[in-house]
């Protein structure tokens, strides 16, 4: 996939689904386009809790819904995040956990609706936890 010429209208898509956010205690809206191999896209907005540490981020909304449609791990090109919001959307570590198992090939697409950028989830969580035997590609050395 050529992000930077196929990204804009995904772009578009992820401030759109920002506007569905449920975000009433921090009132950062963020919106998420997971993107499949076959170029089919699945929303995501981050939905709030008065009990705080229940919010899900609206990555993962995105990814669980593609899963709730019959894809997969293999499925995910892209993960375009957008947020209009003064802070650079920038997906939490919890949120890298969940790509790195769900979306391991994606390209992650961050945009303020300005600029662009784009990282391989590797680059983003380079030491992941895996519960896979031989996901041995942790940076941290042995002493
Ligand atoms: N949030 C996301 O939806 N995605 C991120 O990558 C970071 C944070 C949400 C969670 C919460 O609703 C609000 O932004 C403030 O943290």
């Amino acid at each position: 996939m050529n992000i930077s010429l196929g990204s804009e209208e995904y772009i578009e898509a992820a401030l759109e689904t920002a506007k569905l956010a449920y975000a009433p205690y921090s009132g950062y809206r963020v919106g998420c386009v997971v993107v499949t191999t076959e170029d089919e896209i699945y929303r995501g907005a981050n939905i709030e809790n008065g009990s705080y540490g229940l919010t899900c981020c609206a990555e993962r909304v995105a990814l669980y819904h593609a899963m709730m449609h019959g894809k997969g791990p293999g499925d995910i090109k892209a993960v375009v995040i957008a947020s209009t919001d003064d802070s650079f959307p920038s997906p939490c570590g919890a949120c890298r956990q969940v790509l790195a198992e769900l979306a391991p090939q994606a390209r992650v697409v961050t945009s303020n609706g300005k600029a662009v950028k784009v990282a391989t989830v590797s680059e983003l969580l380079p030491a992941v936890f895996s519960l896979r035997p031989g996901d041995h590609n942790s940076p941290i050395t042995n002493h």
